[in-house]
């Protein structure tokens, strides 16, 4: 039977890099006979312009019905003014919510090719392999009630509520934990504990999950604390798990860890394994449009999409090793280009890995 991907490109960058990414996807899809069917749909910015909601009902329809969604991504200052509830990023937050789609993975892996694009030294990044575990429909992104509001006193205030429910935290634990065990197996909770009960609830529900997973090694950590070891040890973490904004600001301090945050994939899965791909990094909106942007993030999340929800290692591992492949052949686009190295646009870019897909 086919498998149904939904592709929704989104806004500025968006369509650049989804352009490659489908190309590499539809050409592992031949190779490996996956049958794979595309179909395409709206999501944020675009979506807002076309239908007037950023999540339209036609792209959550069609969302639920596929077996995974591929993302480029939403947003931009054409959108700055429109009303809170219309944001294009609200669409994003909508369809990860309404597909639960909880636990997102961000790997943070340093291709050792690209170990002078980092801005740590390279004895420090290099081997770098860490998968950051967020928490993805919960937190504060969520939280009820929240809003702005007028005080007595005429000055306005802005509030959210940071709240976990015993049985979020365990999913996303039990993901983390059972992720570990395909690795190094430790798993480090990112909460902030001293202050914020909310964390303290998730520390405990973390130490309760491990009891499960008594090969697997357990620590804590405050989110302060892991922004500094990131940047200062980052090879100590294996999987680290964590809320939604922690998880939303660590991730892209470890992307800059390798490199480049273009060259970090996501994947969003449900209880079933369901997904939502899409790369890390937003849309970009001051190199849209000039071929500067770097595809390899999402050509990444088709990997992932392949490995996760599609079934097939195999396609994925070789989209790896040929991504890895042109970084061999020195090809770079602007935010992974240094000295000695070949400046490439998008789409050559986006061709290399597939020249390399279809000899591989
Ligand atoms: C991300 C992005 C989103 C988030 C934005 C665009 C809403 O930063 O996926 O990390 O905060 O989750
Ligand atoms: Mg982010």
């Amino acid at each position: 039977m086919s498998k149904k991907v939904l592709v929704l490109p989104g806004d500025y960058i968006g369509p650049e890099i989804m352009t490659e990414a489908v190309k590499v996807l539809q050409a592992v899809s031949e190779k490996f006979e996956l049958d794979i069917e595309l179909e395409y749909g709206l999501l944020g910015g675009a979506a807002l312009d076309e239908c007037g909601v950023p999540l339209p009902d036609e792209t959550l329809a069609r969302a639920r019905a596929v077996d995974a969604i591929l993302l480029g991504a939403v947003g931009g200052p054409k959108w700055d003014k429109v009303e809170r509830h219309l944001r294009p990023e609200r669409g994003l937050l909508a369809i990860r919510s309404e597909l639960q789609l909880f636990g997102n993975l961000r790997p943070a892996i340093l291709y050792p090719q690209l170990a002078a694009a980092s801005s740590l030294k390279p004895e420090i990044v290099s081997g770098l392999d860490i998968l950051i575990v967020r928490e993805l429909t919960g937190g504060i992104y969520f939280g009820e009630p929240r809003g702005i509001r007028t005080l007595e006193n005429g000055e306005r205030e802005g509030f959210n509520t940071y709240k976990y429910s015993e049985s979020e935290v365990r999913r996303i634990a039990h993901l983390a934990f059972d992720l570990a065990r395909k690795r190094d197996k430790r798993v480090c909770s990112v909460d902030k504990s001293n202050v914020l009960e909310a964390t303290v609830l998730w520390r405990e529900v973390m130490e309760e999950v491990g009891k499960d997973y008594p090969d697997i090694e357990l620590s804590h950590i405050y989110v302060d604390n892991a922004a500094m070891q990131l940047v200062m040890q980052p090879k100590q973490f294996d999987v680290m798990v964590t809320g939604n904004m922690f998880g939303d600001i660590l991730s892209d301090a470890a992307a800059m860890l390798t490199g480049s945050i273009g060259m970090l994939p996501s994947a969003s899965l449900d209880q079933e394994g369901r997904g939502m791909y899409e790369p890390c990094h937003g849309s970009a909106p001051d190199i849209a449009g000039q071929g500067k942007a770097n595809p390899l993030a999402t050509i990444l999340s088709v990997a992932m999409m392949l490995r996760y929800t599609l079934g097939s290692a195999e396609a994925a591992q070789t989209i790896e090793d040929s991504v890895s492949a042109v970084l061999d052949q020195g090809l770079r686009t602007p935010d992974i280009f240094s000295d000695g190295t070949t400046l490439v646009n998008t789409t050559q870019m986006g061709e290399a890995v597939l020249a390399a897909v279809l000899a591989a």
